[in-house]
């Protein structure tokens, strides 16, 4: 079991598989791309699949999420995927992607094993697509949506930032679009993760001011049935159901307490904690031929290391070095 100091438990494994992507959001890297890891620094499938072997069968994690960077630009991605779906206590899986892609993918992905994706759009319109993400693909984006709804890789959720002045006047539309659609909206909080940092609080569009602006067009009540566990989204009923909206409030709600996530890097780093500043090579014990039972010793000891929280909110705040597409979000 991979407890912690606070008795958390992580059982939910969020692997990225590479650090790269084809989007370049604004609120997340720049133009130009950044410092990419080169093929030695990253795990080989065959590493990430032991690795996620130790994870489900040794370590108690049930839940296994693909990130990125942009998951879709991995080569092996559906291979990975099936070889995890063989294991003997066959986790859940689910990708966090970009949608571009998809389109050409979702049903292979299926047919394998994942889940269920998660999509981020940020916008319903083709020309603030194209300044934020700076690259002109939203038709591709939404034809992505749909084959994964298609192919029945659902609930299909959507993730979207807001920002001042870029597309925070698109709450509701955004929302009667998802509800129309079938997909699950979830507005998340912009967290000092930039590759630039040039994240300020000021500059963010709270929990609070979505919740203002979807109330001007929808009644959201709580969802009270208690099932939020771990997950970081809030999450309302819209017009009494059935469809619902989430709310990722990491800065103004953050739901440390309860978190249950262990992370892997690209390169084979564990880490604790989206922000944590410390990570545990595993990649190295892989590389040292380590029987299993050696990583998952290392594994435990990473997460005992976990702190109370994000650290968001202590004057003494720093911004991780790693920027979250390396990460994996
Ligand atoms: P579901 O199980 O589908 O609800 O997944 P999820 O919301 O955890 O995953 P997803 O990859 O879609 O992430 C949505 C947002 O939540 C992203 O901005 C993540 O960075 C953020 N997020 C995920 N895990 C954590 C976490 O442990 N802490 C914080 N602060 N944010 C997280
Ligand atoms: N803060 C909050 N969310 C972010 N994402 C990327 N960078 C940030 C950030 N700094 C979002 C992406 C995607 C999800 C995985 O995380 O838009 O939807
Ligand atoms: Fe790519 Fe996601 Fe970063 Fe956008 S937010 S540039 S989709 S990694």
């Amino acid at each position: 079991m991979l407890i912690d100091t606070y008795g958390r438990v992580a059982t939910d494994l969020r692997v990225s598989l590479t650090d790269r992507c084809n989007l370049r959001c604004t609120y997340c890297m720049p133009e130009e791309g950044l410092q990419w890891l080169t093929k030695p620094d990253l795990l080989t499938d065959d590493e990430i699949v032991r690795l996620v072997s130790i994870a489900v069968n040794d370590l108690g994690v049930t839940e296994v999420r693909f990130t990125g960077g942009e998951p879709l630009l991995r080569p092996g991605l559906v291979s990975v995927v099936e070889r995890c779906a063989a294991l003997e206590r066959r986790p859940r899986m689910s990708l966090t992607t970009n949608g571009i892609g998809l389109k050409r993918t979702a049903a292979a992905l299926k047919d394998v094993g994942l889940d269920r994706v998660n999509v981020s759009l940020d916008t319903l319109r083709p020309d603030v697509f194209k300044t934020l993400t700076r690259r002109d693909r939203h038709k591709d984006v939404l034809a992505g949506l749909e084959a994964a709804r298609e192919a029945g890789l659902t609930p299909v959720k959507v993730n979207t930032v807001l920002m001042p002045g870029v597309n925070d006047d698109e709450a509701p539309e955004l929302l009667a679009w998802a509800v129309a659609n079938g997909y699950e909206l979830r507005f998340i909080e912009q967290m000092p993760l930039d590759a630039q940092h040039g994240w300020k609080r000021e500059g963010m569009i709270t929990a609070g001011d979505i919740l203002e602006s979807l109330r001007t067009r929808f009644t959201l009540t709580p969802e009270t049935d208690g099932e939020r566990g771990s997950a970081p989204a809030e999450r309302w009923l819209v017009d009494g159901g059935p469809h619902s909206v989430g709310v990722i409030a990491s800065v103004t709600r953050p739901f440390c307490s309860a978190c249950n996530r262990t992370r892997l890097t690209a390169d084979g780093q564990i880490r604790n904690c989206l922000f944590a500043t410390e990570e545990t090579d595993l990649r190295a014990a892989l590389r040292s031929d380590a029987p299993d039972e050696e990583i998952g010793r290392i594994w435990k000891l990473a997460m005992w290391g976990k702190k109370a929280g994000s650290g968001l909110d202590d004057p003494s705040f720093l911004q991780p070095d790693r920027p979250m597409s390396s990460i994996g979000g």
